[in-house]
């Protein structure tokens, strides 16, 4: 494909992202007339993929010069990224397939233009420019993290007392996590594993690891699938939610040498290890959609192996010393984002909408936060729900006054 087809493609792709992002439309125009972010610099670590151009050109509009890099070597598009190139004020370096040190180099070039704002996926962006670049650091006035993993990364830095500058947790936006998460990661982590492999999931034993936002999405569309489904829990009212949500629990343990597939999506550790993979049954399908490639041990795999070859795009089979093979989708990297296009824009629209009005707040109120982990401002969520559904055409009922007093007071008994 030539430069132009390739620009063709990503722009098709783009366009057809942002009829799915309605909310997203109508912050873009209202501040292509207010310019709410006039002059500064924003330093972006996304997914790259059509639904982040929307927000990109959307930041833009709004009078921004945006700095994008990829937070995950593997996520970005480059036919979208051949498609931003084409504008002066969107400077992007990140390519697919990328390795661990030009992942670093990306995001340092981000941070050496200085951006005053920032928009983090996993917090590469915001831990790098804390502790390598200090001086930039202090003159940023805030960052938004779009993640679970990202949010629990920032909250220990700034227990560390080594976060500079306010940062706003968007994942913990009602709008963000209960619909990008659970809705957005449990049908595009199913794609990915189908993309990967094609496998029939009706009447496969799937795990799920961590019944968080994702986990529950994940879950969910697995049972819908006709897979039987088996929660593992670290958490006892998470588990306790799994049981009388339908499924079942047990450890890791005793689920190993039941399942055919495995998802993670804990956002921890060596969430499966050698000793899980030792009782796995030939032919194990291996799936993580947790931020990081670390919660399946690969590095196990890699130092054990016999031999490893490529089976299909995204489909690498491990072959063990017992004579096991193990099928591992995505070198172990987000299954949904790296096989399959991530989430729909539908529910991007929403995570992203929050990150827009949320920079637009840090413009409006430079120096007033002081370095820490803030929450989404109520009316900030609430208002790209009502978008949202305005967008749907769907109304809902408001609250009387007397209804309004009522909830408000104590007086009022049997
Ligand atoms: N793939 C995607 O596109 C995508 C989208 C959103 C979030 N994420 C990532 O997915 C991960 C989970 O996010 P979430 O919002 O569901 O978080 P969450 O906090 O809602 O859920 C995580 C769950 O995992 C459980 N857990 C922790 N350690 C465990 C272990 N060893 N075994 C079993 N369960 C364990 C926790 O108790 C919790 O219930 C994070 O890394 C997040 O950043 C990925």
């Amino acid at each position: 494909m030539d430069r132009v087809d390739i620009i063709e493609k990503g722009k098709l792709l783009i366009d057809w992202a942002s009829k799915e992002m309605p909310v997203l439309k109508i912050i873009r125009d209202s501040f292509i007339n207010t310019k709410p972010l006039a002059g500064l610099k924003i330093g972006a670590c996304l997914h790259i993929t059509s639904e982040t151009a929307n927000l990109v050109l959307l930041l833009r509009d709004a009078g921004a010069k945006v700095f994008l890099t990829a937070s995950n070597p593997l996520s970005t598009n480059d036919e979208i990224v051949t498609y931003l190139k084409n504008y002066e004020s969107i400077e992007v370096n990140s390519k697919q397939g990328e390795t661990t040190q030009e992942y670093y180099e990306n995001i340092k070039r981000v941070i050496e233009n200085q951006p005053d704002l920032i928009i983090d996926d996993g917090g590469d962006l915001i831990s790098t420019i804390c502790t390598e670049y200090k001086t930039i650091a202090s003159k940023v006035i805030g960052g938004c993290e779009e993640t679970t993993t990202g949010v629990i990364r920032i909250n220990n830095l700034y227990k560390q007392g080594k976060l500079l500058f306010p940062v706003i947790a968007v994942n913990n936006a009602r709008t963000k996590h209960m619909f990008d998460n659970r809705y957005g990661t449990g049908q595009s982590t199913i794609d990915g594993i189908l993309r990967a492999t094609n496998v029939l999931l009706a009447g496969k034993t799937c795990v799920v690891a961590g019944y968080g936002w994702c986990g529950k999405g994940v879950a969910q569309k697995l049972k819908a699938m006709g897979s039987k489904v088996i929660v593992t829990e670290v958490d006892p009212i998470k588990a306790l939610e799994a049981v009388m949500d339908g499924f079942e629990v047990k450890t890791m343990e005793e689920a190993s040498s039941i399942a055919d597939i495995f998802i993670t999506v804990t956002g921890n550790i060596k969430v499966i290890t050698d000793k899980h993979l030792k009782k796995m049954k030939d032919g194990a399908i291996l799936a993580n959609s947790g931020h990081f490639n670390v919660e399946i041990d690969v590095d196990y795999l890699e130092k054990t192996k016999i031999s490893k070859r490529k089976i299909r795009e995204n489909l690498e089979e491990y072959i063990m010393p017992d004579g096991k093979h193990f099928y591992l989708i995505a070198e172990g990297r987000l299954a949904n984002l790296v096989a399959a296009e991530g989430h729909p824009a539908t529910v991007m629209d929403m995570s992203f909408a929050n990150q827009a009005l949320c920079l637009e707040f840090f413009a409006k109120n430079k120096s007033k936060l002081k370095p820490g982990v803030y929450d989404v401002l109520t009316e900030i969520d609430k208002k790209v729900a009502y978008y949202k559904l305005s967008s749907m055409k769907i109304k809902i009922d408001e609250l009387t006054e007397e209804q309004q007093k009522y909830l408000e007071s104590w007086n009022l008994g049997t």
